[in-house]
């Protein structure tokens, strides 16, 4: 584990109030919706801040969307702490939230903690997320307690989507319904601040909202969610995933590509740089040079 602070928190002198956990519950009481957007490093940060979105979540989906791994699973602790403390610094308003990867957390409350920790130590995060209920109950409960605020995420949760069938909606059996209903309320029990519905049928989340007394952030999970959440790159087009859920704001990386195949023309036809980007020297100093170089 690393001793050096990986983040410095930059000082807000005027602006909007920070999010904080009971504006947040004040949010969900006045009906007020509340945004929610995945970054993964300084610049999108920077985006989601000028945006004036609520909360952002360094989600491990950024194992697939800036670390290109096939799945969420394979992302390490360090690299998500690595990305996190890069939102940290491109962030001052809203609530930042550490997403715990796969294996960093289920396999004792002892690690949970730890590895929580690591994420408001090293990272700067409010706040950590986790999957599923069952166990992570247990180890949300526990994280709680160690004083680190937790949201949960059910229904589509896809470190586990293997055993799920795949990446695939939840609850479109009552069976499976229930089970993700459950999940949910155990979750709230155990003392998550808010939660997170993904791919759930739109009248199951409907049914289930009025028993959740926390902010409930929806992804593929329909309108009766206290709030919506989207994946940087799915939300501005930068990464070729299309999930049904997703909508598209921009097409970003049509006009990187554009852009990037734009200057690798010009530098071949000799257009760029020009003069505009090019230093001068006075013209003595350069006859000096010659002189001296030997020219
Ligand atoms: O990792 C992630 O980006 C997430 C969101 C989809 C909620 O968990």
């Amino acid at each position: 584990m690393s001793a050096t602070p990986r983040t410095h928190v930059p000082q807000q002198l005027d602006g909007p109030l920070p999010m904080t956990l009971p504006r947040l519950a004040e949010r969900k009481r006045l009906g007020e919706p509340i945004v929610m957007v995945t970054a993964y490093d300084y610049p999108s940060a920077q985006v989601a801040e000028e945006a004036g979105v609520d909360i952002v979540l360094v989600g491990d989906t950024g194992a697939m969307t800036v670390l290109g791994y096939p799945t969420t699973a394979p992302v390490s602790l360090d690299e998500m702490l690595m990305l996190a403390a890069a939102v940290r610094r491109g962030l001052q308003t809203p609530l930042l939230i550490g997403d715990l990867p796969f294996g960093s957390y289920e396999a004792s409350d002892e690690l949970a903690i730890a590895s929580a920790q690591r994420f408001v130590k090293e990272a700067g995060c409010d706040a950590v997320k986790l999957e599923r209920g069952g166990t992570s109950a247990t180890r949300a409960r526990a994280i709680v307690e160690a004083g680190i605020p937790v949201m949960g995420h059910v229904g589509l949760t896809p470190q586990t989507a293997t055993a799920l069938g795949g990446y695939r909606a939840q609850g479109r059996t009552a069976a499976r319904a229930l089970e993700v209903a459950e999940d949910a309320l155990v979750l709230e029990q155990a003392g998550c601040f808010a939660l997170v519905f993904e791919a759930i049928p739109a009248a199951v989340c409907e049914a289930v909202m009025p028993r959740v007394h926390v902010p409930v952030i929806g992804i593929g999970a329909g309108p009766a969610t206290d709030g919506q959440v989207l994946v940087f790159h799915d939300l501005l087009g930068i990464y070729e995933r299309q999930p049904r859920f997703a909508k598209r704001y921009a097409e970003l990386k049509l006009e990187m590509v554009a852009a990037v195949a734009e200057y690798a023309a010009e530098v071949r036809a000799r257009k760029f740089p020009g003069p505009e980007h090019t230093y001068s020297i006075d013209a003595d100093e350069l006859e000096q040079f010659l002189a001296g170089f030997g020219s």
